[in-house]
């Protein structure tokens, strides 16, 4: 296993450079990531991030008008004129199976579309935190993981799913010479660990979206190991890793 694995707090804390050659893991527990696990779990063909509604909108007038699906939401809210919001419980089979979803969100798509120098890219949440670190065992890149975080502010929810993905990984053993960002998020797990649903739910954004949407959403992406799959980017579409080919992996 590569000894270097460091944290950024928000899509805005590192500069794209930084990732380059890395594996990078993409964490943004509320909501995107566990939107686009949730999708792939449930057969869409493929999520497309982008970072903004022009971009959404110049994909979606190449694409057959019955295969897409534009999702998205800005401040927590569904896009006007778009087909899907980012919660998570919206995208069930019946709805998303074979389409291409193009994902447009507020923070989430943005971490995704500013790592694109890495090597890999992992997306990571709760929900598939065991397939994460699985793949991660196998590589021998430096790891970064990316907290989606909110607006370049830290949020407290991709951070500790984080330090979990790093204490598995590491077996609860923090290699001395971590990065600070590593040290932060296997601390916050070790403090909090225990009561992960419980600190969830105290985080701003979870307030945010009791507000919004109610309790339950941010109940359902707490459930660590609830979906076996691993989406990663492939040419610039987002693809559950399992469903490849052999030849292709
Ligand atoms: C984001 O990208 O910031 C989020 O996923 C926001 C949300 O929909 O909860």
């Amino acid at each position: 296993m590569s000894q270097y694995i460091d944290v950024f707090s928000s899509a805005q804390a590192f500069q794209e450079e930084d990732l380059r050659d890395k594996t990078a893991v993409i964490i943004d527990v509320l909501r995107a990531t566990s939107t686009i696990v949730t999708a792939t779990s449930n057969g869409a063909r493929g999520v497309i991030p982008v970072r903004d509604m022009a971009a959404a909108s110049k994909i979606a007038q190449n694409l057959d008008a019955s295969r897409y699906l534009l999702c998205g939401e800005k401040d927590g809210k569904k896009i006007e004129g778009y087909h899907m919001g980012n919660s998570p419980l919206e995208y069930e089979r019946e709805t998303v199976e074979d389409k291409t979803l193009i994902l447009n969100t507020t923070n989430g798509t943005i971490a995704i579309s500013r790592s694109s120098l890495a090597n890999r890219i992992i997306i990571g949440s709760y929900l598939n935190l065991r397939q994460v670190v699985q793949a991660l065992q196998e590589t021998e890149d430096e790891i970064v993981l990316v907290c989606a975080g909110w607006r370049g502010r830290l949020s407290l929810e991709d951070l500790l799913c984080a330090g979990q993905i790093i204490y598995e990984l590491t077996d609860g053993k923090l290699p001395p010479q971590s990065r600070d960002g590593a040290k932060v998020a296997f601390g916050l797990y070790e403090k909090f660990g225990d009561d992960v649903e419980g600190v969830v739910k105290t985080s701003n954004h979870a307030v945010r979206l009791e507000h919004l949407v109610g309790q339950e959403e941010v109940t359902y992406c707490c459930q660590t190991n609830l979906l076996d799959v691993l989406p990663v980017m492939e040419d610039g579409i987002i693809v559950d890793f399992h469903g490849k080919t052999k030849e292709e992996k």
